[in-house]
C-alpha cells in the first residue's frame, strides 16, 4: 500500500554481540547445582568403568557391540536355517495316553499325515481338533496354537456384568417371564427337557417400538446369568469384503461353543436380517449371506451345545421369514407400550435415585401419559430434574413432573416412531 512506510534500514542491520551478551549466553541454564551434578556424573562413570575392569565384563556382554564386531553374514544364515512352522489341525490321536501315541494331522494344501511330537511339547498339551504348528521337514508337532478367532469377535464378549437387574425393568412382567423361561430353564435344568424328550427352545426374538426396554431386558439377563454373554450389534456384521460377515458369525458361534454355556445377543438385527430381494443387478447381497449363515448356525449342523440366541429389533416386518420360522427363533416376545401399572413402576424406578419431595402421585403422572414408552418416561424424570435445577431447588416437586410431562410428551409426538411401528406391524 502506498501510505505504508518502507522498512527502515537499521532494522535489517545485524548487530554483533557485545561482551555482556556473551557473558549472559555463557551463564544461560547454569544453576548453583550444575557443577556438582556434572562432577558426580563423572565419578559414577569412572566407578562403573572400574567395576567392569575388575569383574571382566566386556562391552559385548551388555548388549551393545561396536559395529566393527558385527557378524551380519552368520546372523543371516542362522535366521534362514530357522524355518517357520506350518499351521495344521490335529484330527485324531492314535493310542492316546501311551508311549507310542501318534497324531493324525491335516495340513491345508498338503494332505493328511501321521506324525509324532517335537521335543518341546508334552502329550498333555495336544488335544483332538486343535490347531497346531508343525515343522516343515518331518511335520512333527512343535507348538499348540489357540483356536483361530478374530480378535474383534473376542472383544464382543461382555466381561463386566451390566448393573441392570430385573428390578430395574418396569412392567414387562410377561416378557420377563417368557425370557427367563427360555434363557434360564435350559441352562439350569437341562434334565427336564431330556426327560420329556424335547429340544429346548433355541432362540428368542424381542420386538416392539423403540424405547420399550428390549436392550434393557437383555442387559438384565446378562447380569443375572452365569453364562458367557456375547453381544453383537447387527451393523458390526456388515463388512466390506464378501464372506467376511459370514465368517464372523461362524467365529462367534465357534467361540460360543467353546464355553460351557453361552448367550448370544444380536441387537438391531434388522441391519442384517432383512428379507431377501433381487437388487436387479444380478449380484446377491453380502448382507443376506451373513443372515443365511446365522440361519445355518441356528439350525445347528454342528452340535450347538448350550447356546441360546436372543435377537432384538423394532422392525420385525422387515425380517426374513427364514429367520423367523419355528425351530430357529421359536419364541417371539412382543414388547408393547407399558400399561398403567407398568408406567407407574417405571416412574418409580427412574425416580428412585432422585431427590423428590414426598407423596408424589406417580399413578396420576402415569395416567397423564397414556402412550409413553419407557424411554419417554425416563426423559420426563430427567426433564423434571432440569426444571428443579433451573430454579435452584434441591428437591423435585410434583409440579416439575407435570411441566416436564407437558414438554416431553408434546414434544415427542412429532418424532415418535411408535405410531409408524403400529402401522407397519
Ligand atoms: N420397561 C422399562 N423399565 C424401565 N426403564 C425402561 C423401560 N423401557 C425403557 N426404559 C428406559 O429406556 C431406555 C432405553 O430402552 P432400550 O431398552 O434401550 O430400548 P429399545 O427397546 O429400543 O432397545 C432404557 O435405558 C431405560 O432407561
Ligand atoms: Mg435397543
Amino acid at each position: 500500500m502506498a501510505d505504508e512506510a518502507p522498512p527502515t534500514n537499521d532494522m535489517n542491520k545485524i548487530k554483533p554481540l557485545d561482551e555482556d551478551d556473551v557473558a549472559i549466553l555463557n551463564r544461560y541454564g547454569i544453576t548453583p547445582f550444575t557443577k556438582p551434578i556434572t562432577k558426580v556424573e563423572k565419578e559414577i562413570k569412572d566407578i562403573t568403568g572400574k567395576i567392569k575392569d575388575i569383574s571382566g565384563v566386556k562391552e559385548s556382554d551388555t548388549g551393545v557391540v561396536a559395529p566393527s564386531m558385527w557378524d551380519l553374514i552368520s546372523d543371516e544364515k542362522m535366521i534362514k536355517e530357522e524355518q517357520s512352522l506350518l499351521v495344521a489341525r490335529c484330527t485324531q490321536i492314535i493310542n492316546p495316553n501311551t508311549e507310542d501315541a501318534k497324531y493324525m494331522i491335516t495340513i491345508d494344501h498338503a494332505g493328511k499325515f501321521v506324525v509324532g511330537l517335537g521335543d518341546r511339547v508334552s502329550p498333555t498339551d495336544i488335544e483332538e481338533g486343535m490347531r497346531i504348528g508343525v515343522d516343515r521337514t518331518k511335520f512333527q508337532i512343535q507348538i499348540p496354537l489357540p483356536p483361530k478367532i478374530d480378535p474383534s469377535v473376542t472383544l464382543m464378549t461382555v466381561e463386566e456384568k451390566p448393573d441392570v437387574t430385573y428390578n430395574d425393568v418396569g412392567g414387562c412382567k410377561e416378557q420377563i417371564e417368557k425370557m427367563r423361561e427360555v434363557v434360564e430353564l435350559p441352562m439350569l435344568h437341562p434334565e427336564r427337557f431330556v426327560n420329556l424328550g424335547i429340544d429346548p427352545p433355541k432362540g428368542v426374538l424381542c420386538y416392539g417400538p423403540p424405547g420399550t426396554g428390549k436392550t434393557l431386558l437383555a442387559r438384565a439377563v446378562a447380569n443375572r446369568t452365569d453364562a458367557c454373554f456375547i453381544r453383537i450389534i447387527g451393523s458390526e456384521l456388515v463388512q466390506k469384503y464378501i464372506g467376511e460377515g459370514a465368517r464372523m458369525v461362524r467365529e462367534i458361534f465357534q467361540l460360543a461353543r467353546s464355553k460351557k454355556a453361552c448367550i448370544v445377543f444380536f441387537d438391531e438385527v434388522d441391519a442384517i436380517g432383512g428379507a431377501r430381494f433381487d437388487d436387479g443387478r444380478g449380484g446377491d447381497n453380502e448382507v443376506q449371506r451373513t443372515m443365511l449363515e446365522i440361519v445355518n448356525q441356528l439350525d445347528g449342523f454342528d452340535a450347538r451345545g448350550n447356546i441360546e440366541v436372543l435377537m432384538a429389533t423394532n422392525r420385525p416386518d422387515t425380517l426374513d421369514p427364514a429367520l423367523l420360522r419355528p425351530g430357529r427363533l421359536d419364541r417371539k416376545v412382543e414388547f408393547g407400550l407399558p400399561d398403567l401399572e407398568g408406567r407407574t413402576q417405571i416412574f418409580k424406578i427412574h425416580t428412585r435415585s432422585m431427590n423428590c419431595e414426598r407423596g408424589i402421585r406417580f399413578e396420576l403422572l402415569a395416567r397423564l401419559c397414556p402412550n409413553a414408552t419407557g424411554a419417554e418416561i425416563r426423559s420426563v424424570c430427567t426433564e423434571a430434574g432440569m426444571f428443579a435445577i433451573r430454579e435452584r431447588r434441591k428437591t423435585v416437586t410434583e409440579k416439575d413432573f407435570l411441566d416436564a410431562l407437558n414438554k416431553v410428551i408434546k414434544g415427542y409426538q412429532k418424532f415418535s416412531a411408535t405410531s409408524k411401528y403400529m402401522i407397519y406391524n
